[in-house]
C-alpha cells in the first residue's frame, strides 16, 4: 500500500521547481519505490515527485504497453539534451483530474539524468515515450500541460473546475 497523495491543481506545490538530487540514499530509495506504486495504483504511466509533495527532480514511469507486462522505469535528475519533429497528442495528468487537451510537444528526444543507483543514464524516446518524458519533466519546473495550452481553453478548465467545486460545497 503507498500513502502518498496526488496533489491536484491548483495545489502551489505543481507550481515549485524541484531541486536537483544531490544523495542518492535509501530515503530517497523509498520515496522512488512509492512513487511507483502510487503510479500504477493511480494508474498512470508517469509521475513526477512535485505530484506526491516532493520537491527533488525525481520522476518515473512506464510507457510500455500493458500487454508487455509492466516495466518500471526511474529518471533522477532528468535533462532533456535534443529534440526535434513535432507531435500533438492528447494529454491527460492524475493532478489535473477529468481533463484531456491537446499539447504540441517534440515527437523525438533524447534525455540524460541518473538511474536510481546514480549510475548515469541516457535514452531516446519518440512519441508516446517522449511526451510522457517532456510532461514528466515539465512538472519539475512546476509546469503543469494546461499551461501548455491556449488561454481560452485553460479558462475554460478553470471554469469547469470552479463549477465543480462549487457541486461539491453545495451537497
Ligand atoms: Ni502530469
Amino acid at each position: 500500500m503507498s500513502d502518498m497523495k496526488i496533489y491536484t491543481y491548483p495545489e502551489p506545490v505543481l507550481k515549485r521547481n524541484a531541486e536537483p538530487v544531490e544523495n542518492i540514499d535509501e530515503g530517497l530509495q523509498e520515496i522512488i519505490d512509492q512513487m511507483l506504486e502510487t503510479m500504477y495504483a493511480a494508474p498512470g504511466i508517469g509521475l513526477a515527485a512535485n505530484q506526491v509533495g516532493v520537491l527533488k527532480r525525481v520522476i518515473v514511469f512506464d510507457g510500455s504497453p500493458r500487454e508487455e507486462g509492466s516495466n518500471p522505469r526511474v529518471l533522477i535528475n532528468p535533462e532533456i539534451v535534443a529534440a526535434e519533429g513535432s507531435i500533438r497528442w492528447d494529454e491527460a495528468c492524475l493532478s489535473v483530474p477529468d481533463y484531456t487537451a491537446e499539447v504540441s510537444r517534440k515527437s523525438n528526444i533524447r534525455v540524460k539524468g541518473l538511474d536510481r543507483d546514480g549510475n548515469p543514464l541516457e535514452l531516446e524516446a519518440k512519441d508516446l515515450l517522449a511526451v510522457c518524458l517532456q510532461h514528466e519533466i515539465d512538472h519539475l519546473d512546476g509546469i503543469l500541460f494546461i499551461d501548455r495550452i491556449s488561454s481560452l481553453k485553460r479558462a475554460l478548465y478553470k471554469k469547469k473546475l470552479k463549477k465543480k467545486e462549487k457541486g461539491k460545497s453545495n451537497k
